[in-house]
């Protein structure tokens, strides 16, 4: 079984779990886009959608499912997304493709969040994959310097430019130990928009694609 095929079955599953959702917060990335796909079955028995980036936007729309605005809606029922990274605590490391900024603020307005992910994805203790930061482009440096403080080694996402119009940075050997402490200090950095660590609201629900099936944490 390959990992998007573990993906693919996260995905579905997903499905049955938000059968009573009436407006449906979307995330972004290869796992959230097979539940689009997914989600685009049962598009009558739903009001509308959320999205957490223009590309998950724009795949809501190809399948005819109503786009609303954050603003204009009260709390969402449930926000579905995938993460790079999770923990048996459901703390997650999100933010590979760019999106972490909206997609925290679409579990944040959600009454619960249910990830999706493939198995190579759960680990004991988060931090081998780099933690994405999204910065203000002219506190790229400051905020750098401050990272490297914090005993991390921060590189540039050369090119990228997020749907804010900010910049990434991806930052490697951040001691793990205090996830929530380390959420908090590093958004105190002055230019930091956010962090993908999603720690302090953690996932609900995480279903993971394995070749024994989905399990449930
Ligand atoms: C995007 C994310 C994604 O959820 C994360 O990168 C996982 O992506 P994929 O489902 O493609 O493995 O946080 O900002």
């Amino acid at each position: 079984m390959t990992q998007d095929q573990k993906k693919r079955q996260a995905a579905e599953a997903a499905v049955d779990f938000i059968r009573h959702a009436r407006i449906v917060g979307v995330g972004t990335g290869s796992t959230a886009n097979y539940f689009i796909d997914a989600l685009a079955g049962i598009r009558h028995q739903i009001d509308g959608v959320v999205p957490s980036s223009e590309a998950t936007a724009a795949r809501l729309r190809g399948h005819g499912l109503e786009i609303l605005d954050l603003n204009e809606v009260g709390p969402l029922d449930v926000y579905v997304d995938g993460a790079d990274e999770a923990n048996r605590h459901r703390q997650l490391i999100k933010g590979g493709g760019g999106a972490l900024t909206r997609e925290k603020i679409v579990a944040a307005a959600s009454r619960q969040f249910i990830c999706i992910m493939d198995e190579s994805k759960l680990v004991e203790k988060l931090g081998l994959f780099p933690l994405p930061i999204e910065v203000i482009p002219m506190a790229r440096s400051l905020v750098g310097r401050e990272l490297v403080k914090l005993g991390g080694q921060p590189e540039y996402r050369t090119g990228f430019v997020t749907d804010n119009g900010n910049w990434m940075l991806d930052v490697y050997h951040l001691d793990m130990t205090d996830v929530v402490g380390l959420e908090q200090a590093v958004n105190q950095i002055p230019g930091v928009v956010t962090n993908g660590l999603f720690a302090r609201r953690p996932a609900d629900i995480l279903l993971i694609g394995s070749r024994g099936g989905v399990q449930q944490l």
